[in-house]
């Protein structure tokens, strides 16, 4: 016998009420954000899809945990725990806790980048590569070819292309290789998983040319579900055993624990080698904090110690990836071209395919964007030529490759119910296709525009 119905494997002990909206309303929000959905104040949204990170909803254990936080300067027990906790998952001796995510790449990235360097990903996460060009150095996405076939079923789409990767070491040289790094699940590639073969193909040519192999692992939890369900040789393991396994062939490891620690801030940066520890460690203390604490707080260390067992549990993960797929699946059945097969912690909606009338410079994710919130209070994000796009020197508009919309799932907040409001929201987006209209800029800020650009509709 089996069931269908997704069960959120918990009761809800504590609730945020929402506020329900009109269209009229929403219309009216809309205008005042400048059609801009970051601009948005969050009591305006009925269902908060714009990240994953930092949303998450903690357990009972969790907050009880965070009594126990001991804010010692130096050498606090929730260090020790936390510590410990890293310690056992990544294998990696020397652990250096801090704010985020960003922070962790910043000194990692800061430190072996420079300029004349080169850094290869499966694909870069924005911050990643900001981090990577601020330093000077050079980040190039090597993801593999099936990741642009946003229809195929292959599972795993996540993965690096190896033998570009080669390529490209022998062309520039391994010592001007700053670091590999693979991201997993692949975000900006969406959300896709990376096989535990494919990292060890990365591993595989990182040591022959000694290069440093970093994994960006701060969704590597559901990552491990996918290598589970999707390579053979590891049905048999728990998620953390998959996860370890995957850990031990990598060099340095970053994480923003905002996603897969199932806690609303924290990251770290996790190494093998005593030299780079001692000088990362000392750009730590001089940008985030004494290398017991980083940027947390010690209740936020006791918090994560337990948030990165409970995220390995299979009852949680399994609702997870379940409901990402459920709602992907459903409004793809209903005609929504997606990238296929859902990735883990969101759904990716293909706005060129879905407005053909609209032109990139008319920003058809943007148009998207702009929609799900009017119709149905639903925030997500444009990742297309909004956030990508660029002006070439003639001042001529160099569209994005992508217009996507991510409908990123914060963990363990909404119900199957939320999604089955979005998956009817989205029935009445398809009604509204031919008729929907791109927007023009009317404000613009010289970096990362997405944040804080203001619209009006063509
Ligand atoms: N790496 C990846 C793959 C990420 O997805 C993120 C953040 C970071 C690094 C940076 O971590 O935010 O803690 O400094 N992603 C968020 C998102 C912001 O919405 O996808 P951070």
């Amino acid at each position: 016998m089996s069931f269908q119905t997704i069960i959120e494997p918990f009761r809800i002990k504590s609730v945020e009420p929402i506020r329900m909206t009109t269209p009229e309303e929403r219309a009216y929000f809309l205008r005042e954000a400048h059609y801009n959905p970051f601009l948005l104040p969050s009591d305006k949204v009925l269902i908060d899809l714009l990240t994953d990170s930092g949303t998450s909803a903690m357990s009972n254990r969790q907050w009880a945990a965070m009594m126990l936080g001991d804010e010692s300067y130096a050498g606090a027990k929730s260090w020790e725990r936390f510590f410990e906790e890293v310690n056992d998952l990544t294998g990696m001796p020397h652990i250096l806790p801090t704010h985020q995510g960003r922070a962790a790449e910043r000194i990692l990235y800061g430190y072996l980048g420079g300029k004349g360097k080169y850094f290869f990903s499966n694909t870069h996460f924005d911050t990643t590569r900001a981090n990577i060009e601020f330093s000077g150095a050079t980040a190039i996405d090597l993801p593999c070819p099936e990741a642009k076939n946003f229809d195929s079923a292959d599972p795993f789409k996540g993965n690096m292309d190896v033998e570009a990767l080669q390529k490209q070491v022998r062309q520039l040289g391994a010592a001007n290789v700053a670091a590999v790094i693979l991201t997993v699940t692949n975000n900006s590639g969406g959300g896709q998983p990376v096989s535990m073969a494919n990292t060890r193909e990365v591993a595989r040519v990182c040591k022959q040319f000694h290069i440093p192999f970093v994994l960006d692992c701060c969704r590597i939890a559901e990552n491990a579900y996918f290598i589970r369900h999707g390579e053979a040789e590891f049905a048999h393991l728990s998620y953390r055993e998959i996860a370890q396994e995957m850990f031990s062939l990598a060099d340095a490891a970053v994480m923003s624990i905002k996603k897969d620690g199932l806690v609303n801030m924290g990251g770290f940066l996790a190494l093998r080698d005593n030299t780079l520890s001692e000088a990362c460690t000392n750009l730590l203390i001089i940008t985030e904090g004494f290398a017991t604490y980083g940027g947390l707080s010690g209740r936020d260390m006791e918090a994560i110690a337990v948030g990165l067992e409970e995220v390995f549990e299979a009852d949680y993960l399994h609702y997870r990836i379940r409901s990402t797929a459920y709602l992907g699946e459903h409004i793809r059945k209903n005609g929504v071209p997606v990238i296929f097969p859902i990735g883990g912690h969101a759904v990716y909606v293909d706005a060129k395919q879905l407005y053909p009338h609209i032109p990139p410079h008319e920003f058809p994710g943007q148009a998207l964007v702009c929609e799900l919130f009017e119709v149905g209070g639903v925030r997500s994000v444009e990742v297309g030529s909004v956030m990508f796009g660029k002006y070439g020197a003639d001042g001529g508009f160099i569209p994005a490759p992508q217009e996507l919309v991510r409908l990123a799932l914060p963990r363990r907040v909404y119900t199957q119910s939320h999604l089955d409001y979005v998956i009817e929201v989205f029935g009445e987006i398809l009604r509204r296709r031919e008729t929907t209209k791109g927007l023009r800029i009317t404000h613009e800020p010289p970096f990362l525009r997405h944040f804080t650009a203001h619209f009006e509709p063509l």
